[in-house]
């Protein structure tokens, strides 16, 4: 290999070979078998949307144009007119099924909340009168920060219905985040609540809320959800309870048919530096994609099926599959407003065997917690319905798909491994359970409809080996821009290759053309010339039977330009020993991958959706002052880590 060789490409290392082809019995059901969806989609991927688009959505105009695209703005069903929230509920009590349970709420003190269809509608009828009565119309923004409550639904649900754009704020975030992304969206009311329960106690909203506000001069009102009972003030003519208001609100509002590119959603995401971009969804392309995804992916029978997805509305992940994919297909879900160790390490199993939970969707972060955990906390329960997982958000190692396989789903349940972003609206890459042989860690191929390839530093396709993911077409979900930053969309996806949107993570392609999904390319190693996925060198460590969860970084060194360290947790039982770790990263991957340094830590830092923090790590093990933190779920963690870097030993 030349030293140029070396410089362009992202070194191929993990080798996995373990196959699992769909069962005869998954097969039977599975909705993606016999559709030639992938053939369908590859003859004309623009009628195949257009088809999907008629099949699962109902219109109240038709569209003139399937999909205008001048890079990079896209246009979807251009001329066709929908209600979302009309799609999410109103159809499904027309056709019947107003009885039907959408939800199966559960608090975490155990409280718990059964919602149909019928109900939801009538809440959403009325919340949308609410918000109409405090000024909002069409084309408004209304901000929303609230704990995983059904009224978070409720409130996303009801701006669709009169057309004005949610932007939902984690409820863990900072009254600073908080209120800079309610001035860069505008927006004219903030839903909030008194507060919510976390870890078995209740955690305070409103007066986060209060202070953002205090420098927020576009809200008129706030309308405040009693969850918590903490005591909370209310500002005479700007604060509202919502019980209150909805006690004397009309159950009467029809859905408005909005047009197909009306903007549904603003979703602050963090970017590298600066300040955090809203990145902007639209109606008919963005609703299109979720339910089809979700339908297909998780092969959803909403007859039979209970869903959970373990995700906080939050986040991209609570948006389209636990609010608008999942609704707009009449699917029955739990929805969990705590952690998953409260009051014990079980409560997740507990709940699965309570709702007969059939389809599950949470994080590789999650995984290796339970993990960690042990074996007996899922065996505490009967979780003999679960029949599908799902994972998403960072690359899954092996070990940990092979082990929610085995462990979660029995060794029977097929588990798909959903790559996606909040840009990209919803899943893009996954197996088609029932279709699609898996591979662990592997999210497999492209979905049909989507069009991905894998290039080098200049642009050109890879075929077999590592690189950046990129996407070739446009799609239904795709973003529509960054609010109020057109340059920034450009710059951020669409300048580093020409006419493809780069993603920014970096994947590789197997000799049976698998993609296997490597982590963000900010990440990248390079090790003597060697360009190294921290996300192989992750895998390699927790393919050993001690290792629960492991963050790797390259750190500077003076030999060989980076320096493998890694921070490594432990399962259950087992002692730290640096010398077999790194003889067996050597094994699994090759000497060049053995990490120089091992730190052992019971936690790892990660952002409050669950990422492992390697920007912060790098700090660390370079000895540097740490910038932002803000985003970091638990700041003790990085804390306790810097003061061990600065006692180890000096590497020789
Ligand atoms: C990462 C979450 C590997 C990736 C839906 C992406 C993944 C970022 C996977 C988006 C996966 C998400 N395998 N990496 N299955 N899913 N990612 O915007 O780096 O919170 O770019 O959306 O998460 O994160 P976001």
């Amino acid at each position: 290999m030349s030293a140029d060789d070396q410089q362009t490409n992202i070194d191929d290392l993990l080798l996995e070979n373990r196959k699992f082809p769909p069962s005869a019995a998954f097969k039977k059901n599975s909705l993606a078998v016999g559709t030639h969806l992938y053939d369908q989609a590859a003859a004309d991927d623009e009628g195949f949307w257009a088809q999907q688009a008629s099949e699962l959505i109902d219109w109240d105009q038709d569209w003139h144009t399937i999909c205008e695209w001048n890079v990079p703005y896209a246009k979807w069903f251009v001329g066709g007119k929908l209600n979302v929230s009309y799609n999410c509920l109103d159809r499904h009590v027309l056709a019947g099924n107003g009885d039907k349970v959408a939800i199966h709420w559960e608090g975490e003190p155990g409280d718990t909340r059964t919602i149909t269809y019928s109900e939801l509608l009538v809440e959403v009828e009325k919340f949308s009168n609410v918000l109409k009565s405090l000024g909002v119309v069409k084309g408004d923004r209304v901000n929303i920060y609230l704990p995983m409550i059904p009224e978070a639904a409720v409130a996303m649900l009801s701006c669709a219905r009169i057309g004005a754009a949610h932007s939902v704020v984690f409820g863990g975030f900072s009254s600073q985040a908080l209120a800079d992304r309610i001035n860069d969206a505008e927006a004219k009311v903030l839903i909030t609540a008194d507060g919510g329960y976390r870890r078995g106690e209740v955690f305070e909203l409103k007066p986060a809320a209060d202070e953002a506000i205090a420098s927020t001069p576009t809200i008129e009102h706030v309308v405040v959800v009693k969850r918590g009972g903490n005591k909370v003030n209310m500002v005479a003519g700007r604060d509202h309870w919502y019980h209150e208001l909805m006690a004397t609100a009309s159950d009467n509002c029809p859905a408005e048919p909005m047009d197909s590119e009306q903007l549904l959603f603003l979703l602050y995401t963090s970017g590298t530096t600066g300040k955090p971009k809203g990145i902007m969804h639209t109606t008919g392309g963005y609703l299109t994609h979720v339910t089809y995804t979700h339908k297909y992916v998780f092969d959803l029978h909403p007859e039979s099926d209970v869903y959970w997805c373990t995700a906080d509305v939050g986040w991209i992940t609570g948006h389209s599959y636990i609010v608008y994919g999942p609704l707009s297909n009449g699917a029955t879900q739990v929805i969990y407003e705590g952690v998953p160790n409260y009051p014990a390490n079980d409560r997740l199993w507990s709940i699965v065997e309570k709702y007969g939970v059939t389809i599950f969707y949470t994080a590789p972060t999650a995984i290796r917690t339970f993990m960690k955990w042990g074996d007996d906390e899922p065996a505490k329960h009967d979780m003999s319905t679960l029949r599908l997982l799902g994972s998403v958000g960072e690359p899954i190692n092996p070990e940990a798909w092979m082990w929610y396989r085995d462990t979660i789903g029995r060794g029977e349940c097929p588990v798909v491994d959903t790559w996606w972003q909040t840009e990209t609206g919803g899943i893009m890459i996954s197996p088609l359970p029932g279709a699609t042989t898996l591979k662990p860690g592997s999210a497999t191929f492209p979905i049909p409809g989507i069009s991905a390839e894998v290039v080098d530093d200049a642009g050109h396709r890879v075929d077999h080996g590592g690189g950046y993911l990129t996407l070739t077409r446009p799609w239904p979900g795709m973003l529509r821009g960054i609010w109020n930053d057109p340059e920034r969309y450009q710059e951020t996806y669409w300048s580093r290759f020409e006419g493809r949107y780069f993603a920014g993570d970096g994947a590789k392609l197997d000799s049976e053309g698998y993609l296997w999904l490597l982590g963000r390319v900010d990440d990248v190693m390079n090790i003597s010339g060697h360009r190294i996925s921290t996300t192989e060198v992750e895998s390699a460590l927790v393919s050993h039977p001690a290792v629960a969860e492991a963050a790797v970084v390259g750190a500077n060194d003076p030999t060989t330009g980076q320096a493998i360290i890694a921070y490594v947790t432990l399962r259950g039982g087992y002692e730290a020993d640096e010398t077999e770790l790194r003889n067996h990263v050597a094994k699994e991957i090759g000497a060049i991958a053995k990490p120089k340094m091992i730190y052992f830590t019971p936690e790892l830092p990660k952002t409050r959706s669950g990422k492992i923090m390697r920007r912060l790590l790098r700090d660390v093990a370079e000895g540097r002052n740490l910038g932002d933190t803000t985003t970091l779920a638990d700041a003790s963690v990085v804390n306790e880590l810097q003061k061990r870097a600065a006692e180890a030993p000096s590497e020789d």
